[in-house]
């Protein structure tokens, strides 16, 4: 695709982080940048902890219309916000940030939003509506999963992770819905939920392979892993084995960065089969 002649009002956003070199947004907002022909530019920035207020005035003196937000700011820059949605806030951190003509910075998290949403593209009928789900993994990825989960009407969450003290605080956060599941009994009762999910690192490229058995999981259950490198993890094959609906990872990042390029850009980016693979080439 050929890149697009830029007059000189361009709409600008980016990704702040520290480092910021891993980060596939500048890849996927790009993307859509040139596929939709817009007059726009998603740059990454390596940011420190210590220039994050002053970075973020800069952007907005220079006109940007918001940025996406990674490790290590996105609890941090809650501080520097004045609103922050319900969804944030529950979670306790932003990955997005939107900025309004006057300057106030606005404060979102996509993440649960696109974990929903990958799950509804892949399952168009799925209800979370009563059902029973077990995440595995106590990060800012469980929390925003689990509070979403929530948020669309599951009844039960079970928060197990290999360090126990982090589901604990996710539990005592999220209210009675969630509870924590010690790691060792996690295998037993993953035949009492509808849902699985992987929200932690194991079965990523360079990372330990996923390490509890679902052996034990309903002929109904669905199997969610975020890990998106590779497309279909080692637990998505074993899924698959037991005859079992699974969703992959690649879907809810690319999900999660719909909000900000339909804010920024004013255009809302079709997903399709293309996006998904050239994200992780
Ligand atoms: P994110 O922000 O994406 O949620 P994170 O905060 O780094 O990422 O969380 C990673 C999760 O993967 C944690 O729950 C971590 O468990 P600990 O809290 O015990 O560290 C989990 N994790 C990573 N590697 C793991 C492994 N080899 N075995 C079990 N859990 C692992």
């Amino acid at each position: 695709m050929d890149k697009i002649t830029i007059d000189n009002a361009p709409y600008l956003a980016g990704v702040i982080g520290h480092p910021i070199s891993h980060s596939k947004s500048p890849k996927l907002h790009n993307y859509w940048l040139t596929k939709y022909k817009i007059n726009g530019f998603y740059v990454p920035f390596s940011v420190t902890t210590e220039k994050l207020k002053s970075s973020i005035e800069g952007l907005i003196d220079l006109g940007f219309k918001g940025v996406n937000v990674t490790i290590p700011h996105k609890t941090n820059v809650l501080t520097y916000a004045d609103s922050v949605t319900d969804r944030a806030s529950l979670i306790g951190a932003a990955n997005t940030l939107y900025f309004s003509k006057s300057g106030k910075i606005h404060a979102d998290n996509t993440d649960g939003y696109g974990f929903i949403q990958n799950i509804m593209d892949e399952i168009p009928d799925f209800d979370f509506y009563d059902k029973r789900a077990i995440i595995y993994g106590a990060g800012g990825s469980s929390r925003a999963i689990a509070s979403a989960l929530i948020s669309n009407g599951i009844k039960e969450v079970g928060i197990s992770n290999r360090t126990r003290s982090k589901a604990q605080i996710i539990s005592e956060n999220l209210g009675a819905k969630v509870s924590v599941v010690d790691w060792r009994n996690a295998p037993e009762m993953v035949g009492e939920v509808d849902i699985i999910i992987n929200a932690t690192s194991m079965g990523m490229v360079g990372q330990p392979d996923f390490s509890q058995p679902i052996s034990r999981a309903k002929k109904t259950t669905l199997v969610v892993d975020i890990v998106y490198n590779p497309l279909v993890t080692d637990l998505l094959k074993e899924a698959k084995k037991l005859n079992l609906k699974t969703v992959g990872g690649i879907g809810m990042l690319i999900n999660q960065a719909v909000p900000g390029f339909e804010h920024w850009f004013q255009k809302t980016p079709v997903i399709d089969d293309h996006i998904r693979k050239f994200i992780i080439e």
